[in-house]
């Protein structure tokens, strides 16, 4: 490892494509985005209908509900975008005060709610469980990372944690000369990312269905995660005592505690995604 440096890069703006999430928001989701999700729900109902219940009383004039659940949602959803959530939840807080309406006026199927549950458990498999909820890589940070890829052939890149297989499936074309490998353990994640892979084809990508911590880390050049802070300081021991000279940890937004990161690049999207990035 080198001794530590710092110096602030910008990622080349070359090759960007179109950005796929633009408002993946800030790195530092220290709390978990259910948990914020659903304070912005509570929130968004106490300000809705305690100001229609007090304007019920002195105005005796009750307010439409398909008026208040959509102020709720739009509130839920503004909230918890200021909170730190990424823009693929806006949707789903907005539409989110119907559902519990609906399910609640409606005779729902109690076998719905399993199926929606345990769809929600094989998505969200390694939030609770390792407190690494699911967001994805965007499309100008998968072209930085193309930018940090050995010039050398037949280099091996890792994702830890490879959700559905972006960052592999995009690095994989535009380095036809390397090995990318994503490991997974959401069950949901893990399947549509085999089934991306099985359908573009590329011989030179794995989709492997494994905990990354029983992985060994020695045989990648590059090693890329984007987890969240809670893993990051084991993460780096494990890096440390397995990765090889030479070799390179990126982490997307996640620093590691006391261990600044040799350089930091910049990419210039609208989340201001860093990436972190020591060299073993
Ligand atoms: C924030 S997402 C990133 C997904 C993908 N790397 C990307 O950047 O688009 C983190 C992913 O890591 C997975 N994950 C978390 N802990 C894991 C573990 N111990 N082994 C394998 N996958 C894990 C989660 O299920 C999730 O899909």
């Amino acid at each position: 490892m080198q001794a530590a440096r710092c110096c602030i890069l910008k990622a080349p703006m070359a090759a960007l494509e179109m950005p796929e999430s633009a408002g993946q928001r800030a790195a530092a989701h220290k709390r978990m985005p259910l948990v914020l999700a659903l304070a912005a729900q509570v929130l968004g109902g106490i300000l809705v209908f305690g100001t229609a219940f007090v304007i019920t009383r002195i105005t005796a004039w009750p307010l439409p509900l398909i008026t208040l659940l959509v102020i709720h949602g739009g509130i839920a959803a503004l909230l918890g975008r200021r909170m730190g959530l990424a823009n693929w939840w806006m949707p789903i807080q907005a539409a989110f005060p119907f559902c519990v309406a609906a399910a609640l006026t409606w005779q729902v199927p109690s076998w719905v709610y399993l199926v929606v549950f345990v769809g929600l458990v094989l998505v969200f498999w390694n939030s609770a469980r390792g407190g690494v909820p699911l967001y994805l890589t965007n499309t100008r940070t998968k072209a930085a990372l193309a930018a940090l890829l050995p010039k050398e052939a037949n280099f091996r890149f890792a994702d830890l944690g490879c959700g559905l297989g972006g960052p592999v499936l995009s690095l994989s074309r535009v380095r036809p000369d390397g090995y990318f490998t994503g490991f997974e353990t959401a069950p949901a994640l893990f399947l549509m990312a085999w089934l991306r892979r099985r359908l573009s084809g590329g011989a030179n990508i794995e989709i492997i269905f494994s905990d990354f911590w029983s992985q060994n880390l020695g045989e990648f050049d590059v090693v890329y995660c984007f987890l969240s802070p809670v893993p990051m300081p084991a993460l780096f021991e494990k890096a440390r005592l397995q990765m090889k000279p030479g070799s390179l940890l990126v982490s997307n937004s996640f620093e590691v505690p006391g261990t600044p990161a040799d350089d930091i690049l910049e990419v210039d999207d609208a989340r201001n995604t860093k990436l972190h990035l020591w060299r073993m």
